[in-house]
């Protein structure tokens, strides 16, 4: 998913001379002559089929010039020429008796609740041009009709409904020769596409069936689209290869088939021949091979997706032809070899470079330090190497950096140069730095709007650094897998925004501090709604965050050597999803206030000194899926009667002094309770989990982030 995607050339594209007219027509004074009896009639027919009318009727019904009706427009002669309806919360069905009004040019009825299908009798009205019932809860098989009478329909908009079944077949779209857009994305329509669609309807400039369920290859035929300026089939199951014919659609502007099942390569000589191209889009395919060198012939191209497909080899140098480039997304293929031969201070239009999970190597080349429009710039998971340099300062719009996974080493200097660049909001870093310090306090400053910190898995040494705490946008913070040592620090409880901590695996040392348990955002609080430049992924690719505030809160303080009591104050973190104390020195009894902490999915305080008893209130903690107790020096009665019953051994073990049904030391006799109690009252609190499962069904997700390997891009 991009959000930036394909946008701009959508927007150059309506259909300009026809809304002029359209626009002209609705303009002038419509009140020469007012409406006759028949078409008042057929409206009112209209409003007949509606269950829900968003108060038309009140103000149709208190007047009798149907011209001066709310949604409806005449010509000098009182025909009606539109219906405007758009946005209305109309429910009910679309009337045929619309296709009685001899001159009518328009109907929009987008954004409504409609229901039913669209009456073939508005489809083949020998007078409606545009068409625009999108947006609503149209359902069936689309029908067109065969009459072949002349049939100027332009526009047809039928997008994002429920219509369902095989689209019409290249007969039925013959009579629509006057046809200049077709946009049925965001249905349900199965099958083939119409082999033929542009010897039947020649002026077609707007194809977009994107977001449906079609299936087999990309018809040769489109290629006869001489008109054809956007081309979007994008989430459906198409395969085969991108037939050559297509490349004769010379007009093509836009072309989309992104999370389709299409394979081959790209053709050097077809795509040369699309010199309009703006936005190529082959995204989430299985497109192999290398991006051909005639590429630099597309002088056009704003956006190039080729992410997520098997394409490999080097970038070819013509890229730096394409110098209105705005969008690059190549992440998630097999590309190689030094980027040094592409000169990125050419591409200065460049705000997006994600080049993540691919196999490019060497130094980052200075030559992107140029491109200063660029604003998120990802090479995570390549092999990279060396250090960061000065130039970078000089991107000045850069908001997301993510060079995570790669060979980078010098954290110091990366620091020291990428606080200059005062819009960055996201930092993703980890995976490199191997076996460094991290940076001493005073020489870092700025991040002043950093809202996302990555710096795992570096394995740094030194201390949880002071300049963290200037950060007062600082949302996430990921630590872990370094070798940290020393305290928690006080001023930890400054970082008003912070709701995501994980500094699970150093050597930290101390009691928790009663700071952390001030922590704003953890008692409290909604994050801020940002969104993030290129969706965050974790966990490998698996989970994809488009907003910093999707991620859980998060306390982990796993696998390090803190000490000390857990403190009653931890009930105050009253929004925490996640507490993670696990692999410490923890000691004393498990405090009561945790059983309040009624967000909890996941409690792991396993490996510790704890003693006393389970208190009994944990089982009120019903969103827990993932409890962990074992290895500490626990005893009494597992509380076997709420949640705490759906959780196995694993979660109680190596806890001799724990007895309960489902650990092997079974409570003694006098104080064990009925075997046949305790386990209906278990299986009841299955149902519970159950039910608690399926409405939190991000449950399993959480877990496999907070407690499998961490991992960005
Ligand atoms: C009006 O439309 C209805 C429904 O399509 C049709 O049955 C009827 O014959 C039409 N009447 C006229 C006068 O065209
Ligand atoms: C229909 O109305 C909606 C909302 O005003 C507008 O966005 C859309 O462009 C209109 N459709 C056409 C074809 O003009
Ligand atoms: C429906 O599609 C037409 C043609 O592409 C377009 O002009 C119109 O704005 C679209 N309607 C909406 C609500 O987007
Ligand atoms: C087609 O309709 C969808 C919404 O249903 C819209 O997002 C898209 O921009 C439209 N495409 C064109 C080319 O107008
Ligand atoms: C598809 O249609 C639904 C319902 O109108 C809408 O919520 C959704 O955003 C649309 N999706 C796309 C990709 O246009
Ligand atoms: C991708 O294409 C290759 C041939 O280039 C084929 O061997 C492979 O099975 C395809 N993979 C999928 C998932 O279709
Ligand atoms: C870019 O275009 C120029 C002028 O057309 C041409 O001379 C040059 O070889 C091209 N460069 C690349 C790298 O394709
Ligand atoms: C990537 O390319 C290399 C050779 O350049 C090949 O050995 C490797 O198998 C490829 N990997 C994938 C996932 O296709
Ligand atoms: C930095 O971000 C602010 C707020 O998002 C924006 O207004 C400004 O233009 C950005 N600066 C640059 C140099 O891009
Ligand atoms: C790391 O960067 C700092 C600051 O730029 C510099 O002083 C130092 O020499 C660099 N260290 C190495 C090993 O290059
Ligand atoms: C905790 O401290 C002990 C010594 O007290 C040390 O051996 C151990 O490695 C430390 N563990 C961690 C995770 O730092
Ligand atoms: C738990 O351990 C602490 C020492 O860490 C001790 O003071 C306390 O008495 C113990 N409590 C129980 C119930 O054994």
């Amino acid at each position: 998913m991009q959000p930036l995607k394909l946008s701009y050339v959508t927007r150059k594209l309506h259909i300009p001379s026809l809304v002029l007219a359209l626009v002209l027509l609705i303009g002038l004074p419509s009140t020469t002559r007012s409406c006759n009896q028949q078409e008042k009639t057929s409206l009112f027919q209209f409003l007949a089929e509606l269950t829900q009318d968003g108060d038309l009727a009140t103000s149709w019904h208190n007047n009798k010039d149907c011209c001066t009706w709310e949604g409806i427009t005449c010509n000098m002669d009182g025909r009606v020429t539109a219906v405007s309806l758009a946005s209305r919360s109309l429910q009910g069905h679309i009337s045929p008796f619309l296709g009685n009004l001899t001159e009518l040019l328009h109907i929009n009825l987008s954004n409504n609740l409609l229901s039913g299908g669209l009456p073939k009798e508005l489809v083949s009205s020998g007078s409606i041009i545009v068409i625009d019932i999108s947006f609503n809860r149209l359902d069936g098989e689309l029908q067109l009709s065969s009459s072949t009478a002349y049939q100027p329909l332009k526009v047809l908009n039928i997008s994002s409904n429920l219509f369902t079944g095989q689209f019409p077949s290249s007969s039925t779209w013959e009579v629509l020769k006057n046809l200049v857009a077709l946009n049925a994305s965001n249905n349900s329509f199965t099958g083939q596409l119409p082999t033929h669609f542009c010897t039947s309807s020649p002026s077609l400039a707007i194809l977009e069936l994107s977001y449906n369920q079609f299936s087999g290859n990309i018809p040769p035929g489109l290629g006869r689209c001489s008109m054809l300026r956007v081309l979007k089939i994008g989430h459906n199951s198409l395969s085969g290869t991108l037939p050559g014919e297509l490349f004769d659609a010379t007009s093509l502007e836009l072309l989309s088939f992104p999370r389709n099942d299409l394979q081959g390569t790209l053709e050097g000589q077809n795509f040369v021949k699309l010199s309009n191209l703006a936005a190529l889009d082959l995204g989430e395919n299985n497109f192999s091979g290398k991006i051909p060198e005639s590429i630099g012939n597309l002088r056009r191209l704003k956006e190039l997706y080729l992410n997520d497909n098997n394409m490999y080899g080097e970038l070819p140098s013509t890229l730096t032809n394409c110098t209105d480039l705005i969008i690059i997304g190549l992440k998630c293929n097999n590309f190689s070899g030094e980027l040094a031969k592409v000169n990125f201070s050419n591409l200065a239009k460049l705000k997006t470079l994600d080049l993540m999970q691919n196999r490019f190597s060497g130094k980052i080349p200075e030559s992107i330090y140029s491109c200063s429009n660029l604003n998120a710039l990802r090479l995570s998971s390549n092999n990279f190497h060396g250090q960061l340099a000065k130039g970078l300062d000089k991107l000045k719009s850069l908001s997301f950096l993510s060079i995570g996974k790669n060979s980078l080493t010098n954290i110091t200097n990366a620091l020291q140069i990428l606080r200059s660049s005062k819009n960055l909001t996201t930092i993703l870093i980890g995976h490199n730095f191997i076996h460094e310090p991290m940076p001493e306090d005073d020489i870092i400053d700025g991040f002043e709007n950093l809202r996302v910190l990555a710096i795992n898995d570096c394995s740094l040494s030194g201390q949880i650094p002071q300049w963290l705490s200037k950060l007062k946008y600082l949302g996430i913070l990921f630590l872990h897998n370094n070798r940290l040592a020393g305290p928690i620090p006080d001023w930890i409880s400054s970082l008003n925004s912070l709701f995501y901590i994980d500094i699970s695996n150093n050597s930290l040392t101390g009691e928790i501090p009663a700071a952390l348990m001030q922590m704003p955002m953890l008692k409290s609080g909604k994050t801020a709604p940002e969104v993030f430049e290129l969706p965050v992924y974790y966990k490998g690719l698996q989970l994809q965050y488009l907003t910093p505030g999707a991620f859980p809160k998060v306390l982990n303080l796993g696998m390090n050597n803190f000490t000390g009591v857990i403190p009653e104050e931890i009930g105050q973190l009253q929004a925490l999803l996640s507490l993670n104390l696990s692999s410490n020195k923890l000691s004393g009894e498990i405090p009561q206030s945790i059983c309040t902490l009624m967000s909890l999915q996941v409690l792991d305080l396993s490996n510790n000194h704890l003693n006393g008893t389970i208190p009994d209130a944990l089982n009120n903690l019903h969103f827990l899926s993932k409890f962990n107790i074992s290895n500490n020096d626990l005893e009494g009665h597992i509380p076997t009667r709420g949640q705490l019953g759906t959780f196995p051994e694993s979660s109680f073990d190596g806890n001799p002094k724990l007895c309960g049904p489902m650990v092997e030391n079974h409570c003694g006799s006098a104080e064990a309770r009925p075997v046949s109690i305790v386990s209906t009252k278990q299986s009841g609190s299955k149902v519970i989990f159950a039910i608690t499962f399926g409405v939190f069904f991000g449950l399993g997700v959480l877990y496999d982030q907070i407690v499998l390997s961490r991992y960005f891009g």
